[in-house]
């Protein structure tokens, strides 16, 4: 291929298949180098994983938020390994392209660094994940080193870390007082020293994030942390608008699929009611 070939290809046609090379966390670091955005979304089964990875997401999230949306409880906190190992491996099964990170349950790395380094290792191994992520800065840092020096790659999550509902007592915004935003800044530090290679920063005010997107090399992905972030992310179910009820402002509805499935399924009772569903075409003879 010639190489300005090359090039109009990976412009224009993302999904050629001769360009779709897996991301990696160099990928990522090039894409912040590049000051290219890098575009996440969670995904939790494999069909919904195929569409989002030939759509060309660049990195899907297999979230503990597995627990809100698909296991329909309050928060993260009762959701285990096993439940991560089974979603990763289903999301692994139809991704060619984006990089798979897998989200440590509550509870799997908070115990010991030894601890989490087998958890996420498991992670790696039987699942078949690309990465790890983990919610805290300094009280996590030994355990991302340990991770990080035996290849694990890691990413951070700070500022709203949902898995610490139960501490903090609600989902308000964090890194609002100066004395919170220092510390989620030199948490921040912490995590690229300790080898993250990106960081989730949720529910902080935007120039806190620019801040700490300016003062890092590696790039951070932000929700609800406004658009100076190297990349953005959002549980695709909010983004294309499948609960009626969890509308926070941080989230852009690019669909309304909550009313289009309840289309759907209201026109299927009518049919099989007067059963104009199934015609003798839709049947066998
Ligand atoms: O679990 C999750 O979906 C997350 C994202 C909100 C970043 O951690």
């Amino acid at each position: 291929m010639s190489s300005i070939f090359a090039f109009l290809t990976k412009k224009y046609m993302p999904n050629n298949p001769t360009t779709r090379k897996r991301v990696t966390t160099q990928t990522l670091m090039q894409m912040k180098q590049a000051s290219k955005q890098i575009a996440c979304l969670t995904a939790y089964d494999s069909l919904t994983a195929g569409i989002l990875d030939k759509a060309g997401i660049d990195v899907i999230l297999v979230g503990d938020s597995v627990g809100n949306v698909v296991q329909g409880h309050d928060t993260t906190v009762p959701v285990t390994l096993e439940h991560m190992i089974y979603h990763t491996q289903a999301v692994g099964r139809n991704v060619e392209r984006s990089m798979v990170v897998t989200d440590m349950p509550f509870m799997s790395y908070q115990a010991s660094p030894r601890e989490a380094f087998r958890n996420a290792g498991r992670l790696m191994k039987e699942a078949g994940s690309g990465a790890v992520k983990l919610e805290g800065g300094k009280r996590v840092a030994e355990a991302v080193h340990l991770m990080t020096e035996n290849g694990i790659p890691v990413m951070g999550h700070l500022g709203l870390t949902p898995q610490s509902i139960h501490q903090f007592g609600s989902y308000r915004e964090r890194g609002s007082t100066e004395a919170e935003a220092d510390e989620i800044y030199k948490d921040a530090q912490i995590l690229q020293q300790a080898g993250a290679f990106a960081i989730v920063l949720e529910k902080i005010p935007l120039l806190l994030a620019k801040r700490i997107t300016e003062g890092l090399a590696i790039p951070t992905i932000g929700i609800g942390a406004g658009n100076h972030c190297d990349g953005q992310i959002l549980v695709w179910t909010d983004m294309v608008g499948m609960s009626t009820e969890f509308r926070p402002r941080f989230v852009r509805r690019y669909a309304e699929l909550n009313d289009v499935i309840t289309n759907a399924v209201q026109a299927y009772i009518s049919d099989v009611r007067d059963k104009s569903f199934p015609t003798d075409a839709e049947s066998y003879e």
